[in-house]
């Protein structure tokens, strides 16, 4: 069994034909468009169209022969499923290790954007307190080196985010420093402080997008609700 695959299929099931659907990033959303593409040809599922979080995602999209159009022709959605990389059980998260962030909070504001929003991830995402891991903070290219000044100030160690020897470049011409959330500091408080920041863009922390999510692991599904 396959958490990443049970969790896609368990949100596939949420789907209804005629829906506007948002598309997420990373290996846990590509199992869903997988899911979403074969019950399309299967036509167990008709009339739906979809916007994408990212390049990539429309890309396996069209491959998989899935509707793409841009947001503004769709919005408001009916549902969107992306998956997450930190999850706590207030439904909070850390997303962004694809660095889709800035689509993905785009899409995903549910009072903007969706009615809802559901997370797709195995067990090993749910945490007791976000940070275990880093949160990507995108900035535009003009203020890179000081705001990397500013945040080696304030001891939160940002590590430029890197893919095949030179800087990533977002979809939307960012970079992306990935920052250490000190255990002695709360996220939102800490969130708030490099928001603060002109050059900043967004963050990876999610705090209330999601409204429910599928969570897998080989004991089977369970759903977390707001
Ligand atoms: C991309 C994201 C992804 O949703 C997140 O990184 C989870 O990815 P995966 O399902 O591959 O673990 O936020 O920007």
């Amino acid at each position: 069994m396959n958490p990443k695959i049970e969790a896609a299929r368990a949100a596939l099931g949420e789907v209804r034909s005629g829906m506007k659907l948002g598309l997420g990033t990373g290996t846990t959303a590509a199992e869903f468009v997988r899911l979403l593409g074969e019950a399309l040809r299967a036509r167990t599922l008709t009339a739906i169209r979809c916007t994408c979080t990212s390049e990539q995602t429309a890309a396996q999209a069209r491959h998989e022969a899935i509707p793409v159009f841009p947001l503004h022709e769709l919005a408001p959605l009916d549902l969107v499923v992306d998956g997450a990389d930190e999850i706590d059980d207030g439904l909070r998260m850390i997303k962004g290790r694809g660095g889709a962030l800035l689509r993905e909070k785009i899409v995903e504001i549910v009072e903007q954007q969706a009615a809802r929003f559901i997370v797709i991830a195995d067990e090993s995402k749910v945490v007791s307190r976000l940070g275990v891991s880093r949160l990507p903070v995108e900035v535009t290219p003009f203020a890179l080196e000081v705001l990397q000044r500013r945040f080696e100030a304030m001891g939160i160690d940002p590590l430029l985010r890197m893919r095949e020897g030179t800087p990533l470049v977002t979809d939307e011409g960012n970079r992306i420093f990935d920052v250490l959330v000190p255990a002695t500091e709360d996220i939102a408080t800490l969130v708030d402080t490099i928001r603060d920041h002109a050059g900043v863009v967004e963050t990876g922390f999610f705090p209330h997008e999601a409204t429910e999510a599928v969570i897998a692991s080989a004991g089977g599904i369970r759903w977390m609700r707001r």
